[in-house]
């Protein structure tokens, strides 16, 4: 089939991208590169041996978009394109509605005037209400502390409600937990701009010698340890959770939403023990205060999509931290590294 990725230079597009690609589809690529390198793409054509096209424009951009349609055939769509610091959303909330809910409203338009129906969209378990009992099944209630979360959360009712309206779209909501680890062949992966906000891209930067020490954000939850703890999920085991969803939309309409998450929780002490075993490397790390925002324990329940998408996470914690460190070791500096950058 042929697949429209947006945001598909980024981390999970890459990684999707790739695996798309393996199975035979046709992958035609939207993103303006805000926050991502075009060397992504060219490695994923390199790893897999085949080509995708790339457009390089704002994905909020109706008028370019629809040139694309127009160019045959698209049986799908991919949306990954979006912003997705927590803290910056908080200093600029109108940019991220803007761009978040902007590019989801000019695809759905353009997809309904081009007769395509089938939508698959980046959701984030940020959108479950704090305080959830874990772990956290789909049914869980929703709310968000901050804008980023409330941009996941208006687009899934976004597209809730334009699948509830037009009988024809298959809209399949996807809440990632938290994707971590690099491609097996170390040649694509996580490559934050500036000082990363999430933790494997600090450790890994910290282990490398780029970041001096990483501050572990607070010791006194209520885990077993004192420190949180979190469902990362490996982003090769994502980005097969796409392929999944397509296959799902193959032969439902409606709009259905899944958790993608392993179903367990590993704790920040945990994962740098796990970083430093796995890779014989030290992370200088210290204790301090609690982030603002943040919670003890977030874990998914990936049962539903296990059942229905027949996908469940297939790659541990250790492939994910040895992932990591073989990307970071092999690009010191992300995709800058590269000679043509
Ligand atoms: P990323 O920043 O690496 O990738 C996003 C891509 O979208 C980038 O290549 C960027 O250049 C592009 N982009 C942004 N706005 C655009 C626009 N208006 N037009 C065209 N391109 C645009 O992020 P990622 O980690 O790969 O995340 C992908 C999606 O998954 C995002 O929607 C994010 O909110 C969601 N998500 C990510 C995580 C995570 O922890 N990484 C967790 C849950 C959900
Ligand atoms: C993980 C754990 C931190 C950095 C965020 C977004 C969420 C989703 C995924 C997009 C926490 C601790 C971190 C550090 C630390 N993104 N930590 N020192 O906060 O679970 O989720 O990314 O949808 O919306 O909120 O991920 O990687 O930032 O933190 O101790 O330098 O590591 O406190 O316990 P988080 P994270």
């Amino acid at each position: 089939m042929k697949v429209l990725v947006t945001g598909g230079a980024g981390f999970i597009g890459s990684h999707t991208c790739l695996e798309l690609l393996k199975a035979g589809h046709e992958v035609s690529v939207v993103d303006d590169l805000r926050n991502s390198h075009p060397e992504s793409l060219k490695r994923v054509e390199a790893i897999s041996g085949k080509s995708l096209r790339f457009y390089r424009f704002d994905a909020a951009d109706e008028a370019q978009l629809e040139e694309v349609f127009a160019q045959g055939e698209i049986g799908c769509v991919i949306h990954f394109a979006g912003l997705k610091a927590v803290g910056e959303s908080v200093r600029l909330p109108l940019e991220y509605y803007a761009n978040n809910i902007g590019t989801t409203l000019a695809l759905c338009r353009v997809m309904k005037r081009r007769g395509v129906f089938r939508f698959i969209f980046s959701s984030s378990a940020t959108v479950y209400a704090p305080g959830s009992p874990m772990p956290v099944a789909e049914t869980a209630p929703l709310g968000c502390t901050n804008p980023y979360g409330w941009t996941k959360l208006m687009c899934e009712r976004i597209l809730t409600d334009l699948a509830a309206s037009d009988p024809r779209f298959s809209v399949v909501l996807l809440r990632y937990f938290n994707p971590i680890g690099a491609h097996a062949s170390g040649r694509i992966g996580e490559d934050p701009a500036g000082i990363p906000n999430n933790l494997l891209p600090f450790i890994t930067q910290t282990a490398m010698g780029r970041l001096r020490v990483l501050q572990v954000h607070g010791n006194d939850y209520d885990t077993p340890d004192g420190t949180g703890v979190r469902d990362y999920i490996h982003v090769t085991d994502l980005a097969r959770g796409h392929l999944s969803a397509l296959d799902y939309s193959l032969t439902h309409t409606g709009c259905e939403v899944f958790n993608l998450g392993t179903g367990r929780g590993y704790s920040v002490l945990e994962i740098i023990s796990v970083f430093e075993r796995v890779n014989g490397v030290k992370v200088p790390y210290t204790i301090g205060p609690r982030r603002p925002g943040d919670v003890g324990t977030v874990y998914a329940d990936p049962s539903k999509a296990k059942d229905l998408l027949g996908w469940q996470a297939q790659l541990g914690i250790e492939e994910m931290c040895r992932d990591a460190w073989r990307w970071q070791k092999g690009n010191p500096n992300g995709y800058l590294s590269h000679k043509g950058a």
